[in-house]
């Protein structure tokens, strides 16, 4: 019986074997899809209903990344008698924070939009009042922390009344559970360090 031969593919140079594995950097910046834009998605919402949610959801995602950041600020800066405690603490409230951003930045993408990332962007958009780049008193760390909180608490039953409104359940459950729950959470830990009796004073 014949046996079938496989032909071989043709000799090449060094030049066209290096060609097929080289990176090709000749690209040109160009934006696929706009800030603010929605790519359409068979989610059963309509485009108007994303873009609201969406809208909402990148606001409080600035305002996240920013209490995210200032988390990470006073875990680094802070000092005195409570420092190891909130040390430990302001990490914690910090990785929970950056699961936020990742559960509202994904929210975001999935409802074909894009979300806000950037910290030029992020500090253009975000509502919470810029801390100063020195140190401040652990007191007024936790403060300026609670007020931040506040404002994204505020911010969520807000939004999620919204969404509420517009049909949109998944991003309501998103302020509702996520944010709203986390943020209420940490404000309780972060507050009971100014009662009358702490050691934290500015
Ligand atoms: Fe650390």
């Amino acid at each position: 019986m014949a046996t079938k031969s496989i032909a071989k593919k043709p000799a090449r140079s060094t030049a066209e074997k290096t060609a097929e594995v080289m990176p090709n950097l000749q690209q040109y910046p160009h934006e696929t899809q706009r800030y603010g834009e929605i790519v359409k998605l068979p989610n059963g919402l309509s485009e108007k209903v994303c873009k609201e949610s969406v809208a909402l959801l990148n606001q409080c995602l600035a305002d996240t990344i920013t209490l995210r950041d200032m988390y990470k600020k006073h875990h680094w800066q802070v000092v005195g008698p409570t420092f190891n405690q909130l040390h430990l603490m302001y990490d914690q409230h910090f990785l929970a924070q950056v699961e936020l951003v990742d559960i509202l930045a994904e929210r975001i993408q999935l409802l074909g939009g894009i979300a806000i990332a950037m910290a030029a962007d992020v500090a253009e958009t975000t509502r919470i009042a810029r801390p100063p780049r020195g140190r401040e008193p652990a007191a007024v760390q936790i403060k300026r922390l609670a007020e931040a909180h506040e404002l994204i608490i505020i911010e969520a039953r807000d939004a999620a009344e919204k969404v509420d409104e517009t049909g949109d359940s998944g991003t309501n459950d998103v302020f509702v559970s996520n944010i709203l729950r986390t943020n209420e959470l940490q404000v309780w830990f972060l507050t009971e360090h100014l009662v009358a009796s702490s050691p934290v004073k500015s």
